[in-house]
C-alpha cells in the first residue's frame, strides 16, 4: 500500500478523557429494571457506551475552549454574538440570522410566526420535535420520502429525498401548504443524505407554486460530505462550498447546532425575508432571550463559531466518515443487519430480522437495546412500534411501525475504534443466540411523546 492510500487516523488526538462506568451483569439487571426498561432514565454513570444520541454530546476542541474563554456575556450587543453572527453568515449566506438555545426553539419561533392554523407542511420527514411544533402551531405535518427509503436493504446513494411527483401533487393543492421543509440528513430515515439535485428541484416546485422553502440543516456538513462523495458533479467541491450551496437554494434554515455545531448547546434561524424576521425577532426576544444572544451565553456562541469552521474540515469529515462505515462493517460481521447504505452520525440496526420470532407487539427493537444494556451497558434508541407504533388503551399495539429498528448515535469525536469493536462484540454474542431474547411489555405510558416516558416490563 503506498502512503496515500493508508487510511488517516482521526485528524485530533485526545487531551482530556472523562471516566466512564462498568457495571456488573447484575447491577446493569437491577439498573434497568429500576428505570422501568426506559433507557431514558438510566443515569449517565450507569452506562458504558452511551450511542443514545448524537446531539450536544460531541466533545469540544482545545480551540473552542480558548474561545470559550472570550467569550462576552454582554446582555446585548456581545462580541461573541458578532463572532458567531459572522461565521454563520458566511457559511449560510443568510442576511438575518437569530441565535436560539435548540434546534426546537427555533422551530416553535419560525412555526408560529410563519405557519397559519389549517396549513401542512410538507418534508422528506419531519424530526419529532419538528413533527410536533407544526401541530402546536395548528399546522398538519406530512412526510413524503422517496419510495427507495422504504427498502433498508437498498443502497441507494440518496434515499433521504423527497418524493418530487408527491410533492408536487401536494402543492398543487387542495391543501394549503404553509411550508416546505427539507431534512438534511434524514434523521427520522436512516440517517440517509439529500442529493443537491432533489434540492434544486424542490426550490424550482416552491418558487413556482410561492411557498417557503426550509432546511431543517442539523446535520449539514455530513449531507454536504455524503453529496461529495456520493453525487456526480461535487467531488471538485469542498464541503463547505455545497453546505453553502444547499443553504442559498432555500428560503431559510432552522438548524439545531448541538450537531454539526460541535457544542453542547445552541441553535439558529436562518432567513431572507425581513417581515418574518421581524416577526421570529419579537417572538424570540419574548420567550427566548434578546437577538444577540437567544437563550446561550457568550461562551456557547464562540464555541459555536469556530465549531462552524471545525465541521466542514474535509479531514474532520472524512475520518468521522470513515469511522461509522468502519462500525457499520463489523456490525454486519457481527450477524446483524442495518439500513443501507451507512449514513454518518448513526447506524440504524434491523432488529425486525435479527429477533423474527418477536413480533412488533413484544417491541423487538425495545428488547434488542434493552439486551444490549444488560450485556454491555450500551445505551440506544429504539424506532419502531414502541415510539411509531399506534396503541390502543390497554397500550396494545394497533398498528406496528413500519420498521422495527434501533439506532445507534454516534457522538463527534468521543469514542474511539476500541469502543466501536466492543458494541460489534456485543451485539455479535447477541446475533449468535437471538432466540433467547424475550420480548417487553407496557405498564404505563403518557399520552404526548411516549418514548420518553414510558414504563415496561418483561414478558
Ligand atoms: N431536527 C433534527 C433533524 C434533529 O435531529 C433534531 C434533534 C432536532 C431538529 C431538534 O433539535 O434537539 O436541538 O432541539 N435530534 C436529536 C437526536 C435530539 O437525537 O436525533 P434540538
Amino acid at each position: 500500500m503506498s502512503a496515500d492510500q493508508i487510511p488517516l487516523p482521526p485528524p485530533y488526538r485526545i487531551k482530556v478523557v472523562e471516566p466512564i462506568a462498568f457495571l456488573s451483569p447484575s447491577a446493569r439487571r437491577d439498573a434497568i429494571e429500576a428505570a422501568g426498561y426506559n433507557p431514558f432514565n438510566l443515569r449517565s454513570d450507569q452506562i458504558t457506551v452511551d450511542l443514545l444520541s448524537d446531539s450536544g454530546t460531541g466533545a469540544t476542541s482545545s480551540a473552542q475552549e480558548a474561545a470559550a474563554a472570550q467569550g462576552d456575556e454582554s446582555y446585548a450587543g456581545a462580541r461573541s454574538w458578532f463572532r458567531f453572527r459572522e461565521e454563520a453568515a458566511d457559511l449560510t449566506g443568510y442576511p438575518y440570522l437569530l441565535p436560539v438555545h435548540q434546534g426546537r426553539a427555533g422551530e416553535r419561533v419560525l412555526f408560529s410566526s410563519l405557519l397559519k392554523p389549517g396549513q401542512i407542511c410538507v418534508s422528506n420527514t419531519h424530526f419529532d420535535t419538528t413533527h410536533a411544533n407544526v401541530e402546536i402551531a395548528g399546522g398538519t405535518p406530512v412526510d413524503l420520502p422517496v419510495a427507495e427509503a422504504f427498502d433498508l436493504d437498498s443502497t441507494e446513494p440518496f434515499k433521504g429525498n423527497i418524493d418530487l411527483v408527491r410533492l408536487e401533487e401536494a402543492l398543487a393543492g387542495p391543501a394549503d401548504v404553509g411550508l416546505v421543509l427539507m431534512t438534511i440528513t434524514n434523521n427520522g430515515l436512516g440517517a440517509q443524505p439529500v442529493s443537491m439535485a432533489n434540492l434544486e428541484a424542490v426550490r424550482a416546485l416552491c418558487q413556482r407554486y410561492r411557498v417557503p422553502f426550509f432546511l431543517d440543516a442539523a446535520r449539514f456538513a455530513e449531507n454536504a460530505w455524503l453529496v461529495q462523495q456520493r453525487e456526480p458533479g461535487y467531488q471538485g467541491w469542498s464541503p463547505r462550498q455545497i453546505a453553502t450551496r444547499a443553504f442559498q437554494l432555500a428560503d431559510g434554515c432552522l438548524i439545531s447546532l448541538k450537531k454539526d455545531g460541535l457544542t453542547g448547546i445552541g441553535g439558529l434561524i436562518g432567513l431572507r425575508d425581513d417581515a418574518l424576521f421581524a416577526q421570529c425577532e419579537a417572538n424570540l426576544i419574548a420567550t427566548e432571550g434578546f437577538s444577540t444572544y437567544g437563550g446561550l451565553s457568550g461562551r456557547d456562541l464562540e464555541r459555536l463559531a469556530v465549531g462552524l469552521r471545525e465541521v466542514v474540515d474535509p479531514l474532520y469529515l472524512s475520518s468521522r466518515a470513515a469511522q461509522t462505515a468502519r462500525f457499520a462493517r463489523m456490525i454486519k460481521d457481527a450477524g446483524a443487519s442495518i439500513v443501507e447504505p451507512a449514513g454518518i452520525h448513526a447506524l440504524y440496526l434491523n432488529a425486525g430480522r435479527l429477533l423474527p420470532h418477536l413480533s412488533p407487539s413484544e417491541f423487538p427493537g425495545h428488547s434488542l437495546g434493552c439486551q444490549m444494556y444488560l450485556d454491555g451497558g450500551i445505551r440506544s434508541a429504539e424506532l419502531g412500534s414502541l415510539y411509531l407504533g399506534e396503541l390502543d388503551e390497554s397500550y396494545r399495539v394497533v398498528k406496528p411501525a413500519p420498521f422495527e429498528l434501533v439506532r445507534l448515535a454516534i457522538p463527534r469525536r468521543v469514542y474511539t475504534m476500541e469502543h466501536f469493536e466492543y458494541v460489534a462484540a456485543v451485539l455479535g454474542g447477541i446475533a449468535k443466540d437471538p432466540e433467547r431474547i424475550r420480548g417487553y411489555r407496557i405498564t404505563s405510558a403518557p399520552a404526548l411523546l411516549r418514548h420518553f416516558k414510558v414504563r415496561l416490563a418483561p414478558l
